[in-house]
């Protein structure tokens, strides 16, 4: 069931320059938005978009060049679309960026701007524009989050945390508003898991970049199913789903090593293992597919009770 008429609403997207934001700035004209707003720093990059988007689906498209890390970004864009007229129903917290490597060798501005994009925008920009969706009992957020929200991220350790927060934030609001009675008012973490754009390019040395990636499309197009089944968390892929449900009941240290050995970074000396250290890692392991076992027991049981 969609959100409300998609003809009749507003729709701010952070990050829309390129990559999923662009995916879903193209996915919201083709479900037919009135207006959409898109920011992000590279106003080039938006302004080509808009002419785009205007030419093939005859979408009005407002652009605000805004660099989130600046602190006082989320309040001129609220300024700005004050300014405009433009009340905005839907609000996609999508910008984030992620560093790689070892926490104690990175820049800390580095750390800094990816807290203030990630995490602190996103809270300030639901900050600005909640209150009015929930007066009106009409709107909604969609954070992007990652399949990263759920367990740490060794080697990238304050991206793994900063969308562990996006996942927590997101889904406490998702039930303040039902229980403030704005049933009308949608909140949705959408967590992509390895997407093929430019995120992190030349970064991700490990295994992971050798596994399967989603499009940004498909990202998109999961994100406004999400938002029409007022999924409050949905995961990109079935893969991807039951990977974030196999960390569960496994050991914490366990789901972190495993993860750790996805995004070692290739040029980091081998460490020497020990007896011990091995037999905790096959054991984690096992652990590891047991409680992906459980799960999928406990699922299946449940989908033949409710059958
Ligand atoms: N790609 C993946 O594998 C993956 C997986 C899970 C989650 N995600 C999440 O998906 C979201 C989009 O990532 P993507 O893969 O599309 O990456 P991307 O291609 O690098 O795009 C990132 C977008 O964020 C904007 N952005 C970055 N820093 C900004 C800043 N300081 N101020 C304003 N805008 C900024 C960029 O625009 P400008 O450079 O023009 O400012 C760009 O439009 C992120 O939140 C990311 O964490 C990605």
């Amino acid at each position: 069931m969609p959100i409300y008429p998609y003809s009749e609403s507003t729709v701010l997207i952070t990050g829309a320059s390129r990559g999923i934001g662009a995916a879903l700035a193209h996915a919201a004209a083709k479900h037919g938005v009135r207006t959409l707003v898109l920011t992000a720093r590279t106003g080039g990059d938006l302004e080509a978009l808009a002419t785009k988007l205007f030419a093939e689906h005859g979408t009005r498209v407002e652009t605000i060049v805004a660099d989130l890390a600046d602190a006082a970004a989320p309040a001129a864009i609220k300024a700005e679309t004050d300014r405009r007229g433009l009340n905005i129903d839907l609000l996609i917290n999508n910008a984030g960026w992620g560093t790689h490597g070892t926490f104690d060798t990175t820049d800390p501005a580095k750390s800094r701007a990816m807290v203030e994009v990630n995490v602190q925008s996103l809270v300030e920009l639901s900050h600005l524009y909640l209150p009015q969706m929930i007066a009106q009992n009409r709107g909604g957020i969609i954070n992007i989050a990652s399949t990263a929200s759920f367990q740490p991220v060794p080697f990238m350790a304050v991206y793994g945390a900063s969308k562990a927060f996006v996942l927590s934030f997101s889904e406490a609001l998702a039930v303040e508003t039902t229980e403030q009675g704005a049933d009308g008012v949608r909140i949705v973490a959408l967590c992509p898991g390895g997407t093929a754009t430019n995120f992190g390019d030349g970064m991700l040395r490990g295994h992971f970049e050798k596994t399967r990636q989603h499009t940004p499309e498909q990202v998109a197009e999961e994100t406004f199913a999400a938002l029409d089944k007022n999924t409050p968390v949905a995961v990109v892929g079935t893969a991807n789903y039951w990977m974030t449900l196999s960390g569960r009941l496994a050991p914490r240290r366990t789901v972190a090593e495993v993860a750790g050995g996805l995004f070692r970074p290739a040029d980091l000396p081998t460490k020497t293992k020990n007896k011990p250290d091995v037999l905790r890692k096959r054991f984690g392991v096992l652990a590891t597919v047991l409680g992906a076992t459980i799960f999928l027991v406990i699922a299946l049981f449940l989908r033949r009770r409710q059958s």
